[in-house]
């Protein structure tokens, strides 16, 4: 289990095979990354790439480049368009061209200060720059903060699908500013709740009595995000590699999800949105083969709607380009598939008792 202190600041600190690393949740961190990076690594590096996403830059990268740089380090700032066509190899090489030509070297470390585009491709750069540098995530969506900042996949999708390419590369430190959330637009605020969702089905459902209270949520942060950071530490420490089949758990609702996401074009839904589908999919699945109660279905659906997150599949997403998606995607063994249901909530487990007619037959049940 990973040692959490409530705080302030909120720390989740993870013990690994070969890394260990403390999540530190705050309002308020940005200003003091430095002195933070300094008090909880053993980092000795002077010379820092700072990289970041053009919507973040405006709002936080002088923050935190001039703590590092009050701090003694010499800080090159790297921006990238923000949104996922950023997640490429090109990008990859852009960013690295720009650490070597700073002169930045192996001892130099890597800040990514963004939401989960920005840390899984610097986290990437990080991972092959001179053969691995320090990374230090600076979350600043709930996706981010609650789910890819922590446990160490990075990565950058390619023209034959998504996260095909990456590394994994855990952080030194994760510094998570709940403040930063005041600037994300509602839409993204909202899907974010569909990780969170996820982490309390699957293994907490005490976090739901939190998720649901959306009118006083934003004085809530610290500890929403933090107890989900919990969560996902915990997984990661018990399937740091994804071999025992814990971490396949944090799969819940995102074989459906990622279906419903590539057959809306990518461009429709959020993957919050998509996953709030295959979320309600999965529960479905979960009545009819796992014994879910009605009523611990019902509230999983009640709290998905709270963040106005859909839970009706539009006509026009057909079942065959979903199924499509999934068959592409090589969700299927020979017509089987590996499907999370929860017998109950916070009880999830990895079932193969899932085929794709049973899915198909869900699929219609989506749809009213
Ligand atoms: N590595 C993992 O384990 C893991 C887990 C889940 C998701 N992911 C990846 O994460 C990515 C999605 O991350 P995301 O949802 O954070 O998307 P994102 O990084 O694209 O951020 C969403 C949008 O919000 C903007 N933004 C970020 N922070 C902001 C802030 N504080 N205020 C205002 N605007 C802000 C961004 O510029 C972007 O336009 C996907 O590429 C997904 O594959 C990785
Ligand atoms: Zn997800």
């Amino acid at each position: 289990m990973p040692t959490i202190s409530e705080g302030p600041p909120a720390t989740i600190s993870l013990r690994l095979a070969h890394d260990a690393y403390t999540v530190l949740v705050d309002s308020d961190i940005l200003s003091r990354a430095a002195q933070l990076t300094q008090a909880w690594t053993e980092l000795s590096a002077k010379a820092a790439a700072l990289v970041t996403d053009s919507n973040v830059a405006p709002l936080y990268a002088e923050g935190v480049r001039t703590s590092l740089e009050s701090a003694g380090f010499r800080v090159t700032t790297i921006i990238v368009p923000a949104g996922e066509s950023s997640k490429s190899m090109a990008q990859v090489a852009s960013i690295c061209g720009q650490m070597l030509r700073a002169g930045l070297d192996r001892k130099s470390v890597l800040f990514a200060l963004g939401g989960g585009v920005v840390g899984d491709l610097a986290g990437f750069a990080a991972a092959i720059f001179q053969r691995g540098i320090p990374c230090i995530q600076i979350p600043t969506t709930i996706v981010s903060q609650v789910d890819s900042s922590v446990g160490g996949k990075t990565g950058v999708n390619t023209a034959e699908g998504k996260n095909l390419l990456g590394a994994f590369h855990q952080p030194r430190l994760v510094l998570a500013d709940v403040n930063t959330l005041a600037t994300l637009p509602d839409r993204e605020f909202n899907e974010g709740f569909a990780e969170i969702i996820k982490h309390a089905a699957i293994r907490d459902a005490s976090l739901l009595d939190l998720a649901e209270d959306r009118a006083s949520i934003r004085s809530h942060l610290v500890e929403l995000i933090a107890r989900n950071v919990a969560i996902k530490a915990t997984i990661v420490e018990e399937d740091e590699r994804e071999t025992s089949g814990t971490r396949a758990l944090l799969n819940f609702g995102h074989t459906l999800g990622h279906g419903i996401e590539a057959a809306g074009g990518y461009g429709r839904f959020l993957h919050g949105e998509a996953i709030s589908l295959g979320l309600v999919a999965a529960v479905h699945l979960s009545v009819e083969k796992a014994g879910l109660s009605a009523e611990e279905a019902n509230r999983i659906i009640q709290s998905l709607k709270i963040w106005d997150l859909p839970t009706i599949l539009p006509d026009d997403v057909s079942d065959e380009d979903i199924l499509a998606a999934m068959e592409r995607d090589k969700k299927f063994d020979a017509g089987q598939i590996r499907f999370v249901l929860i017998r109950s909530l916070g009880d999830a487990f990895v079932s193969d008792a899932i085929n794709r007619d049973d899915l198909a037959r869900t699929l219609i049940g989506l749809r009213e």
